[in-house]
């Protein structure tokens, strides 16, 4: 049964467009109407739920990471907020702005100043400081828009709230990154009192918006669209129940945003028609290719860590067509496989399984290649070989204490073109490398994690 749910503010015939904050300026309206909203928030009693700070401890207290509920739940967050913040300044009109950090990596203008409310102490990113390109550009935020299914774009399928799953790509690369760049606050799970946070999870969202315009399909699982979220308050600070179903479209939120495009880097109308129209799968159906055997040795920084992936017997075939290009001709003559489907997956993802991330500094940024003969820290991510780079955010935190399921992390990447590109016909394994390397130059000590197992799998 579908349980009752807080319907949301009616659009009042307002203007309530997210824009770039970049764009906007520091003295723009917008940015001096949230900046007064803050003040407010933070000067209400803290027994009130609206409280700034309040409202950041619903975060530490319940938000989902490493599930499918990450998109939707930090949807209904970042609305109710913006909701709380028209009742504060009585505009309404308000809408929150993004940070569009594929556009600029920099932290907006109007952070900066400690007079202001809109500062936080103890960031580590300052106003000069880029996010890195390989986590946040175009073409990286391309590649998390690629997957066709959910439940690899949204992060996975899990049971309860607060349950390991899978990271898919959106998560654990731009969104995650954010997070230990900017570092201080945002780089641990009370990250919104500082009020970036709502600005990258604005942009977040925004972009779960794009994907589903291309085409991408949210899940009908009841168990996806009907868990209640007890966690927030409307803007009068009444409790309210919302859901992912109820929050499933942007379309009737309150919100819109001023444009969906990734960013506006010439040459990307390419990548955008490749990505368009994909006609998204609803439903999972990811078959196992191949599995690593277990490496229980720390993955440190500078050094190669390789996690060799091979095809049983009976996955053979598949593995072959998911391992050279183009696939197909060899698969097709071999045994019938189990789907047909998979004879020629449309998609092969590697996911990098069994993780301890690490214990205390997460400013690191796991490269992930195939099949590299010789790969070391100076390998480019122009370098063929190159699949895609995730980070970490509080990620053992998530898995040991928040989640119930048991689960260590695990995150997803699309590898379809670079198996196929650096594959062999007739390939049963694959190696899979990972190259962890430092953030912004700030130190690697502490950061060593585990990974103990890669697997293959195709959809
Ligand atoms: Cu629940 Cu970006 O955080």
């Amino acid at each position: 049964m579908q349980p009752p749910t807080t319907p949301a503010n009616p659009i009042s015939g307002a203007n309530r467009t997210r824009q770039d904050a970049a764009r906007l300026g520091a003295n723009h309206s917008i940015l001096r109407a949230y900046a007064e909203a803050v003040r407010r928030m933070k000067a209400l009693p803290s027994s009130d739920p609206r409280n700034w700070n309040a409202q950041a401890t619903i975060h530490l207290q319940a938000c989902p990471h490493g599930n499918w509920w990450f998109l939707p739940w930090h949807r209904a967050y970042t609305q109710r907020l913006e909701q709380i913040c028209r009742e504060m300044i009585g505009d309404e009109d308000f809408a929150l702005p993004y940070w569009n950090w594929s556009r600029d990596g920099r932290i907006p203008p109007g952070f900066f100043d400690a007079s202001s409310p809109l500062f936080q102490p103890g960031r580590l990113a300052g106003q000069n400081s880029t996010a890195a390109a390989e986590m946040v550009s175009a073409a990286a935020v391309e590649r998390a828009l690629a997957p066709t299914n959910f439940e690899v774009f949204g992060s996975g399928r899990a049971g309860g709230q607060r349950d390991q799953a899978s990271q898919g790509p959106l998560e654990a690369t731009p969104h995650n990154h954010i997070h230990v760049f900017v570092g201080g606050e945002m780089a641990n799970f009370i990250a919104p009192v500082d009020p970036l946070f709502w600005l990258h999870h604005a942009n977040v969202d925004r972009l779960w918006e794009t994907w589903n315009q291309r085409g991408g399909r949210n899940p009908t699982d009841s168990l996806w669209r009907d868990l209640p979220f007890r966690d927030f308050v409307d803007r009068a600070g009444n409790r309210v129940t919302d859901t992912s179903g109820a929050v499933s479209s942007t379309a009737g939120l309150g919100y819109r945003y001023d444009g969906l495009s990734v960013a506006e880097a010439p040459g990307l109308a390419g990548l955008r028609a490749t990505a368009q129209n994909f006609g998204g799968l609803a439903q999972p159906d990811l078959a196992l290719v191949a599995v690593s055997d277990l490496n229980a040795a720390p993955v440190t920084a500078g050094r190669p860590h390789s996690l060799r992936a091979r095809a049983t017997p009976a996955v053979q075939s598949m593995a072959r067509a998911a391992f050279a290009a183009p696939a197909g001709a060899e698969a097709m003559m071999a045994a019938p496989p189990p789907s047909s489907a998979l004879a020629n997956p449309e998609r092969a993802l590697i996911r990098v399984a069994q993780i301890d991330a690490p214990a205390r500094n997460e400013n690191v940024i796991v490269r992930v290649f195939v099949n590299h003969p010789n790969l070391t820290a100076a390998t480019p991510v122009s370098d063929p070989h190159y699949v895609g780079s995730f980070g970490f955010f509080q990620t053992r935190f998530a898995a040991e204490v928040c989640s119930t399921n048991g689960l260590k992390a695990s995150y997803l990447l699309d590898a379809t073109e670079v198996l196929r590109r650096t594959g062999h016909a007739g390939a049963t394994e694959a190696d899979i490398q990972l190259m962890p390397v430092d953030v912004e130059g700030r130190p690697l000590a502490g950061t060593e994690f585990y990974a103990q197992q890669a697997e293959v799998l195709a959809v």
